[in-house]
């Protein structure tokens, strides 16, 4: 098992919980062996002991992290990815909110630590573009922070100067949110001076070496970092350290976390000012009272501040030279001394870039901040500065190492106190182990009323003069017989002698060593003080972001009240902060540092001895080795590993405790590996934990294949149910359906079997009563009937006798329809034959004679249509003239005598000019006679038999042309042209008469308007029917277009 070698190393266990013999020098043997393999990781239980390589070690790759995610923990080689890989999973999967402590003075890789915890989380959560853009933003806080609190000290070339706890907020996937960070006491006073050998805050160096020459001329600056005062005039490089670099990675970082241009652009221009007024010298003058007064040395730099920040120069160089107090509610202008002045322009240069630090942190919440109303986890991480031992120690020492005392306060706390504590109320058999409890150190400092903290405070704040002799005097008063305290009076006291303590200084004995505190400045720091001509300076600027940082500048807001010393303010932050950590479930990183040198691979082991010691790491393992690595309440053991015992599964009823018992009974555990408390298991070994957890993540493997094989068993057994049950019902639908309709046609068929036999059946027995042919004389019988019915019908209601009536009743049957067309045929013959007999011979001569009219005009020519002529009621009269009543016309007829066909007057048109004369016309049997109306002398006689033809126009007009045969003796005239009133009439005559002489039809042409010709005896002559719309009674009208063309005007 892998555990067995990284744990149980012979020469250097992993889990220094396994250490045999347990003494101080096998566990820092242990330490410094695995230190020499590069093990730079060693365990306590759970917590984890870091070395400092000072060196990069291959342990951090991607496949590392893959390594260790979801690992055992007690499975894989010590290292902190597996802390970070178990506190994620505690958090996500049993919903524990996590914190993770990383201590360990300064230089020890306490914020390396801090940054491969979060890049390890960050790898191992899911991905995607949302959660990878908050993973970014959460990292890249580092950069910038570090840029504006970080600083080169002789302890660590990259040391925190602030105090950092970050927490990451997780959604219940597992997934990072964002987070909140709180910063603690930023060391401003690195801002004015710092020791020979460490620097100033790292953002100057950067700004100088890494800003192009144009950022630097916008913002004022030289790039030789010795031109500054407040950079002691030193060289700026630093081995192993790339500046310029580091000042473009912490650009890129603010754009990923969402700083728009113009705020860096703001931030920076508020860092050169801070930078720019460490080199506002002052110089002494006097004024006319004798009085020595400060005045600005030299104004170009105030000018080019004030340029920056967008000030009125003598607003500042008011502010920086002179101070505005009160005296009986009077203000009171008084000038300041030189120390004094700069006094002011130091405390302005700090206050500035501590509260620019403030702003920045919370610049960056508001980028990774958390929307509200999300249910979050939250895995906080405390990175804050570690123990300091400097040669001369001052207020900031005091407050970091206060800070760490209580950081050991709740590892002992935690750890230590609980546990055993915890052990006796469980009534766990237990020897108790002897530890260092530091809360005496906590409560020397910090107590309410008493302690050192306080005493600063009241000192602050008591009239009257103040200074740090009596804050002295009052704490050696105090503390006279105080442990932990030691002072050049309490020694004298005792009668000790100690040359290593000034008189100026106080000593305690911190749990990590004794530290040697100098009083000067321990008043002024925590009152920290800020004359307020100087902060209403700074807010009467222009520039907003420096305006922001100094609300109390508005001259409406003037407060009497002193603010918060800096200690309050501290003890207050600290106090959240063990609030908050004692909520979290703690992981702990111890971090060591091997040697003074920052030298890589050098163990320097009276070094670490001294940590070992104070870090109380043997207690530690002692406690862990005597004590049991877990414990849990037996309701939720019982809950977790129920299913390892068919008894207790998959239901326990007895207690939880008997369930626990009898669940370990049947797990066989030797009986020293678990105590029994009164409300919770006790496990000793990790190794006993580990294996019930793999027994466990085997059982739930095998219960969810169970599961699985149940569920997919149920899900394939119902559908085949289901579809079986679907089958038989379709097939008993299709079966049935066959059936009916095979009943159907069997059914069917048998009707009509059944009603062929019984139509056999009936005729067969009823065949005898049958008498052949008795329906065909029934039907013919009926038959005849009917027609009887209809033929005496149709006698008794015959239509009228009419000819002209076409009615005729229809057929009552359909088989008598040829038969009533056929009688109705009949009946209309025989009407006309009847119609025809009762005709006289005039009248059948004269109906003759219309029927010739008929055939010869009727549709050809106009004058047929309206003349009233054709109709019977106006016969043709034939005889108009009166022959026989007119003495006057004797002659003529003499001439026509039996034989006149038609007597009336026409007119004759002249050939020669068109005009007609009115003449008498004859028609008999055999001749044409043209006769003279006065004379009634014929003029011209014409034998039918000299007719070729004649012509007529299709209009209404009376208008003929009578042609003549060439060869007759009449025609030698030439042809007639007509004009006559009964048109119709005498050309029927002509034609039936002809037909009668000569059994030959006259042609007969009814011309358009194209007309025909005729022949006359000069030539032949074109006739042109000419259509006039003229109504007159001379119409037609004939009019001789040159010689040989007639028009007729017709209509
Ligand atoms: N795991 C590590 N691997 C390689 N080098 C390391 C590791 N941890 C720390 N170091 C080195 O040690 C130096 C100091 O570490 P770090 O800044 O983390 O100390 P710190 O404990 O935060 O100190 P401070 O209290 O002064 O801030 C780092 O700059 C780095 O060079
Ligand atoms: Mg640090």
């Amino acid at each position: 098992m892998e555990a067995t070698t990284s744990l149980l190393d012979a020469a250097a266990v992993g889990d220094l919980v396994l250490l045999d013999p347990l003494t101080e020098e096998s566990l820092l043997h242990t330490l410094q062996e695995r230190f020499r393999h590069s093990d730079i990781y060693t365990y306590i239980g759970n917590v984890v002991i870091s070395v400092n390589p000072y060196q990069s070690l291959p342990i951090y790759t991607p496949e590392k992290v893959q390594e260790y995610h979801n690992c055992n923990f007690f499975a894989v080689k010590p290292h902190i990815y597996a802390i970070a890989d178990d506190a994620y999973r505690s958090l996500r999967d049993r919903d524990r909110d996590q914190c993770i402590l990383i201590t360990g003075e300064s230089g020890a890789g306490k914020t390396e630590a801090s940054k491969l915890v979060m890049s390890y989380v960050a790898a191992v959560c899911s991905k995607g573009e949302e959660v990878d853009k908050v993973k970014e933003q959460l990292l890249q806080s580092n950069p910038v922070l570090e840029a504006f609190g970080n600083a080169k000290t002789i302890r660590n070339d990259n040391s925190s100067r602030f105090g950092k706890y970050m927490d990451v907020e997780f959604d219940f996937k597992g997934e990072p949110l964002g987070g909140v960070i709180s910063n603690y006491l930023l060391e401003k006073s690195r801002i004015v001076r710092h020791v020979k050998g460490e620097r100033n805050f790292h953002i100057f160096y950067q700004l100088l070496a890494g800003g192009s020459a144009q950022l630097l001329q916008q913002l004022k600056l030289h790039q030789d970092c010795r031109h500054y005062g407040y950079l002691n005039r030193e060289s700026s490089g630093l081995p192993g350290m790339d500046d310029a670099a580091n000042f473009r990675a912490m650009q890129d970082a603010m754009r990923v976390i969402g700083f728009s241009p113009a705020e860096v652009t703001a931030l920076l221009e508020v860092t050169a000012v801070v930078l720019k007024l460490g080199n506002v010298q002052l110089s002494s003058s006097f004024q006319a009272s004798g009085m020595e007064a400060c005045s600005i040395a030299e104004t170009q730099e105030l000018q080019e501040i004030c340029q920056l920040i967008g000030l009125d120069p003598s607003i500042l160089e008011q502010a920086l030279c002179s101070r505005t107090v009160k005296a009986r509610d009077e203000m009171v202008r008084t000038t300041l001394s030189v120390p004094q002045g700069y006094y002011g322009r130091d405390a302005l240069a700090k206050n500035i870039y501590s509260r620019l630090f403030d702003w920045l942190v919370n610049r960056i919440n508001t980028s990774i901040q958390v929307k509200p109303g999300k249910q979050r986890k939250v895995m906080g991480v405390l990175d804050i500065y570690g123990f300091e031992i400097f040669q001369d120690n001052g207020f900031e020492q005091f407050i970091i190492n206060y800070c760490n005392e209580k950081l050991q306060q709740i590892f002992i706390l935690m750890t230590l106190k609980e546990e055993q504590e915890e052990y006796i109320r469980e009534g766990i058999q237990w020897t108790p182990v002897e530890f260092f409890d530091n809360s005496i150190i906590c409560n020397l400092i910090e107590n309410s009323k008493c302690g050192i903290l306080a005493m600063l405070d009241e000192e602050c704040l008591r009239p009257g003069v103040v200074n740090e002799d009596t804050f002295l005097t009052k704490l050696n008063q105090l503390f006279a017989t105080h442990k932990h305290y030691e002072s050049k009076e309490t020694q004298n006291a005792q009668h000790v002698m100690d040359a290593s303590l000034p008189s100026q200084c106080f000593r305690i004995h911190h749990y990590a060593g004794k530290v040697t505190y100098n009083v000067t400045g321990f008043i002024e720091k925590n009152n920290d003080l800020l004359f307020r001509d100087l902060s209403q300076a700074m807010w009467a600027s222009q520039h907003a972001l420096l305006h922001s940082l100094f609300p109390e500048g508005d001259p409406q807001k003037v407060s009497l009240k002193l603010p918060p010393t800096a200690s309050f303010q501290f003890k207050a932050s600290v106090a959240t902060l063990m609030k908050n950590l004692y909520s979290k479930n703690p992981n702990y990183i111890r971090c060591i540092k091997p040697n003074e040198t920052k030298t890589a691979m050098l163990f320097t082991p009276e070094l670490v001895l001294a940590q070992i010691r104070y870090l109380g790491l043997m207690e530690n393992v002692r406690v862990r080795r005597a004590g049991y690595a877990f414990r849990q309440l037996y309701d939720s053991f019982l809950e977790r590993y129920k299913m390892l015992s068919p008894r207790t599964w998959p239901r326990w009823t007895g207690s939880h405790r008997e369930g626990t018992e009898v669940l370990l009974a049947d797990l066989a555990f030797p009986p020293e590996e678990l105590a029994f408390g009164h409300t919770k298991i006790f496990i000793r070994s990790p190794r006993t934990l580990f294996d019930l957890e793999r027994r466990r993540q085997e059982r739930v493997a095998e219960l969810a294949t169970l599961i699985q094989k149940i569920f997919r068993g149920w899900r394939c057994r119902t559908q085949y149910q289901l579809m079986r049950k679907s089958q038989i019902i379709i097939s008993a639908w299709f079966r049935g359906h066959m059936e009916k309709n095979k009943y159907k046609q069997m059914k069917r068929s048998a009707l009509i079997i059944q009603a062929y036999a019984r139509g056999w059946k009936a005729r067969r027995a009823y065949r005898r009563y049958f008498r052949s042919g008795a329906s065909t004389r029934l039907a013919n019988f009926i038959y005849r009937r009917l027609v009887q019915k209809f033929l005496v019908g149709l006698a008794r209601n015959l239509p009228p006798l009419l000819v002209l009536d076409r009615t005729w009743p229809p057929a009552p049957y359909k088989f008598l329809a040829d038969a009533n067309q056929e009688l109705r045929s009949i009946f209309y013959r025989w009407k006309c034959k009847k119609y025809r007999e009762q005709l006289t011979p005039q009248r059948r001569a004269l109906l003759q004679a219309k029927l010739h009219a008929s055939e010869l005009f009727k549709d050809k020519k106009a004058l047929y249509s309206i003349s009233p002529v054709p109709s019977l009621q106006q016969p043709f009269q034939g005889e108009y003239l009166g022959l026989t009543q007119n003495p006057k016309y004797q002659k003529l007829h003499a001439v026509a005598k039996d034989k006149l066909v038609m007597a009336d007057t026409v007119r004759k048109v002249n050939r020669a000019n068109g005009k007609a004369v009115p003449r008498l016309l004859l028609l008999t049997t055999e001749h044409l006679v043209l006769a003279d109306p006065k004379a009634a002398q014929p003029k011209t006689v014409l034998s039918l038999g000299d007719i070729h033809s004649i012509s007529v126009t299709r209009f209404s007009d009376g208008f003929l042309a009578l042609h003549l045969k060439e060869t007759s003796t009449g025609g030698a005239k030439g042809d007639f042209l007509l004009i006559s009133d009964h048109l119709i009439e005498l050309v029927t005559r002509l034609h039936q008469t002809l037909m009668d002489a000569t059994a030959q039809a006259l042609p007969l042409h009814i011309t358009d308007q194209y007309g025909f010709s005729t022949r006359f005896p000069k030539g032949a002559m074109a006739i042109t029917v000419v259509e006039s719309d003229k109504v007159g009674s001379n119409i037609p009208v004939c009019k001789k277009r040159g010689s040989n063309k007639m028009e007729v005007l017709v209509h």
